[in-house]
C-alpha cells in the first residue's frame, strides 16, 4: 500500500501554476480512439536515415558508452560550425561558441536561465511553439505576447515589438519558420528588428529548428543579419530536418561570453548530450544531405496538396512558407477552434490542434500537421469536408453556386 502523506510542504509556486499544454489533451483523447487520422503531431513521419542509425549502432558495438565533453564531441561541433558557415556564412568557433544540447528544448531553457533575472521581460510573437512562454516563466521572466495575424502572413515587425517593449524588456524570442503558422520572416523585416534590438540593447533568441524546411526561399539565419551576431543565441537541432526527434539532440551557438555561462548550467544539469545520438548526428551532417532533400521535397508536395484541399472545403488557408504545418481559418464555420477540433475528432476521427493552444492570434484557426502521408492527408480532407458540409447544412456544390 502506498502511504499518502496528509501534510507535506507546498510545491513550488511556478510548478503549481504551470498550465498543461493545450496540445497534450487532444493527443490523449485521440490515442484512446480507433481509426483516428492525426494531423496533430509535430514530428516527422519519416524514420531517421539509415546511415545515422547504422553509425549509432556501430558506436554502441564498439562500446562507446561514456560521457563526452560538456560541450559535446569536438568532431560534431566542427561539423555544425562548418554547416552554418556553408549555409549562412556565419562563423561560430567550434571550441567555445557551439554547445551540443539535449534538443532545442534544453537550449531554450539554458538561454532563458542565462539571460533572465526575475521580472525581466521577453517579447514573444504569437501564435508560437507551446514551450516558449513556459520556458520564460520557469526562468523567472515574464513573457510578453504579441499577436500576429493572417493578414500580415503571421510575421512580426519592429514597430509591433517597439510598441510592446518596456524598460524591463531584455530579449526578443523569434521562432521562424514558425510552428504553428508556417510563417517565415523576410530579411528586410529582420534587419529592422535587429536594428531595434541593437538600439534598445536586447538579446535575440532565435529558434531555427525548421530552417531546412523553408520551401520558397533560402532561410534567413538571424545571426547573419548585420549587428545581430554579438547579441544572438541561435538554437537549432536534428529533430526535424533529419527526422531525429527521439534522439534528443540540438545545439546552441552564441559568442563565447554568452555560451560559457550556458555551458556551465548545462554541465551541472545535463552534463552532456547522449554520446550515441552525437555519433548519429555526426553521420547526419556528413552524409545525409540527399535524404534531407528527399524529405523536404515530400513535405513540399504535401504542403501544396493540403492547402489546396483546405481552401476547397471552405477553410481559408494561406500557403505556409516553412515548417510542416497548415494553419487554416475556421471562422466561416461559426465554431470556436476548440469546438471545431473537439467535434472533428469525435465525429470524423481527425485530430487537429486548436489555434489557441499556441497563444494570441490563434483564435479561429486550427493547426494541421502535414508530416504524414499524402494518402492520410487525402482521407483527412475528405472527412473534414464532410464535417464542414454538415455544419453549414449545405453541400459544397450548393455553396459554390
Ligand atoms: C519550434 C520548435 N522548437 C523546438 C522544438 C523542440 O525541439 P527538440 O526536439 O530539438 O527539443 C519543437 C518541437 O516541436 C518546435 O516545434
Amino acid at each position: 500500500m502506498k502511504e499518502e502523506s496528509k501534510t507535506r510542504p507546498a510545491l513550488a509556486k511556478l510548478a503549481r501554476e504551470l498550465a498543461p499544454s493545450g496540445i497534450r489533451r487532444f493527443f490523449d483523447i485521440a490515442a484512446s480512439m480507433q481509426d483516428v487520422i492525426s494531423l496533430g503531431v509535430g514530428e516527422p513521419d519519416f524514420v531517421t536515415p539509415w546511415a545515422v542509425r547504422e553509425a549509432a549502432i556501430y558506436s554502441l558495438e564498439r562500446g562507446q558508452t561514456t560521457y563526452t565533453s560538456n560541450y559535446g564531441l569536438i568532431e560534431l561541433r566542427k561539423l555544425i560550425s562548418e554547416h552554418l558557415q556553408e549555409r549562412y556564412s556565419v562563423n561560430y568557433r567550434p571550441e567555445d561558441e557551439v554547445l551540443v544540447t539535449v534538443g532545442v528544448s534544453e537550449g531554450m531553457d539554458l538561454a532563458m536561465r542565462t539571460i533572465l533575472d526575475p521580472g525581466d521581460e521577453v517579447l514573444v510573437p504569437e501564435p508560437c511553439y507551446v514551450s516558449y512562454k513556459p520556458c520564460v516563466t520557469l526562468a523567472g521572466g515574464i513573457a510578453v505576447g504579441i499577436a500576429t495575424s493572417a493578414e500580415n502572413d503571421f510575421c512580426i515587425n519592429a514597430q509591433q515589438l517597439e510598441a510592446a517593449a518596456t524598460s524591463k524588456t531584455k530579449a526578443i524570442l523569434l521562432g521562424f519558420p514558425s510552428n504553428p503558422t508556417g510563417a517565415t520572416m523576410p530579411r528586410a523585416a529582420l534587419e529592422e528588428i535587429v536594428k531595434l534590438a541593437v538600439a534598445r540593447n536586447w538579446f535575440i533568441i532565435s529558434d531555427e529548428i525548421y530552417d531546412r524546411l523553408s520551401y520558397d526561399e533560402l532561410h534567413n539565419c538571424v545571426s547573419s543579419i548585420p549587428g545581430a551576431f554579438g547579441r544572438t543565441i541561435l538554437l537549432n537541432g536534428f529533430s526535424k530536418a533529419y527526422a531525429m526527434t527521439g534522439w534528443r539532440l540540438g545545439y546552441v551557438c552564441a559568442p563565447e561570453a554568452i555560451l560559457t555561462p550556458m555551458m556551465r548550467i548545462h554541465s551541472y544539469t545535463m552534463l552532456c548530450a547522449p554520446i550515441t545520438s552525437q555519433k548519429g548526428a555526426i553521420e547526419a551532417l556528413r552524409s545525409c544531405e540527399a535524404a534531407v532533400q528527399d524529405m523536404i521535397a515530400q513535405y513540399n508536395r504535401r504542403r501544396k496538396f493540403i492547402v489546396t484541399g483546405l481552401n476547397k472545403i471552405g477553410l481559408t488557408c494561406h500557403l505556409p512558407k516553412g515548417a510542416f504545418y497548415a494553419f487554416p481559418s475556421i471562422a466561416s464555420t461559426g465554431l470556436t477552434c476548440e469546438e471545431f477540433a473537439e467535434r472533428l475528432l469525435f465525429e470524423e476521427h481527425v485530430a487537429v490542434v486548436p489555434g489557441t493552444a499556441f497563444g494570441m492570434g490563434g483564435e479561429n484557426h486550427i493547426r494541421c500537421s502535414y508530416a504524414t502521408s499524402l494518402e492520410k492527408i487525402e482521407t483527412a480532407l475528405t472527412r473534414m469536408g464532410r464535417f464542414v458540409e454538415r455544419l453549414s447544412g449545405k453541400s459544397l456544390v450548393e455553396q459554390s453556386r
